[in-house]
């Protein structure tokens, strides 16, 4: 089972985006597919149908109740729904820190420490799944730390504009400790988000991007995309001749998961 977290601790950056269209392909091959949404504003959750007063991710978390009970089937149009298996968030989810604050003698018995929750959580489920799907908030809180030590891999969207990538040093001191210290296999990939390649700085910054980091093939910003969120209809559903279709299948081609 391969966990992959997408994360970034800017918003707006196309985290959702591109949990939503990974998830989409991936169940569209055939594979068993869980998404944990760990963002209170719970956006991914309600693109796979799904919308829920109060998440019952804590007590899963803790370990009060088993994931038979925090699991929904995703709604939507298309075949590839019946593939996909949502935990999903709520507004409720906004206190996690302060839950767990509460149970922390809990916490030490079942996983030793808190961050290790999600991780001890998902291992009781490999059986189920062949690839979970994290989407976390915008901050570099609890639900993105958990998500880091239980994952495979950490997909980083990014835009290539100065703020954008001034924020990566942060999440990236993040990855080095979190690696050091839990999860030394963690591996991960930034993909520039929401390019537009007809700007100049756009291109400059994309350069110096990739002289840093490992950079993956971008994905551009178009109005198609947009619309795939609001009609619900992933990428690979989409016309082949489509730039959202072409950079979609350049990304999960780079990212091995073609
Ligand atoms: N490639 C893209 N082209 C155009 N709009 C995009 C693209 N990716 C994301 N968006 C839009 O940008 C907004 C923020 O994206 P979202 O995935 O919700 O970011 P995050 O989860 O990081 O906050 C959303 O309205 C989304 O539909
Ligand atoms: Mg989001």
């Amino acid at each position: 089972m391969k966990i992959i977290t997408i994360a970034n601790n800017k918003g707006g950056v196309g985290k959702t985006m591109n949990a939503y269209q990974l998830t989409c392909h991936l169940a569209n091959q055939g594979h068993r597919v869980l998404v944990v949404d760990l963002d209170s504003q719970a956006n991914l959750s309600s693109t796979f149908g799904v919308q829920i007063t109060r998440t019952l991710i804590p007590e899963w978390l803790i370990g009060d109740i088993g994931i038979d009970e925090v699991v929904v089937d995703s709604q939507g149009e298309g075949d590839f729904h019946k593939n996909v298996s949502i935990i999903p968030s709520s507004r409720h989810l906004a206190n996690l820190a302060k839950l767990l604050i509460l149970s922390e003698q809990e916490i030490r018995r079942t996983a030793g420490r808190k961050e290790r929750l999600l991780k001890k959580r998902l291992s009781e489920c490999t059986d189920f799944f062949d690839y979970v799907v994290i989407d976390t908030p915008p901050m570099l809180g609890d639900e993105l730390i958990m998500a880091l030590v239980a994952s495979t891999k950490i997909l980083i969207p990014t835009q290539a504009q100065d703020y954008s990538i001034d924020g990566l040093e942060e999440l990236m001191d993040t990855f080095e400790i979190i690696k050091e210290t839990e999860n030394p296999t963690l591996e991960f990939a930034i993909i520039p988000s929401m390019v537009n390649k007809r700007r100049k700085i756009e291109q400059q910054r994309m350069q110096e991007l990739a002289q840093s980091f490992q950079i993956t093939p971008p994905i551009r910003n178009l109005v198609q995309m947009q619309e795939s969120i609001s009609n619900k209809t992933p990428v690979f559903m989409m016309n082949k001749k489509t730039e959202g279709y072409k950079d979609y299948q350049a990304l999960w081609t780079s990212l091995d998961l073609n």
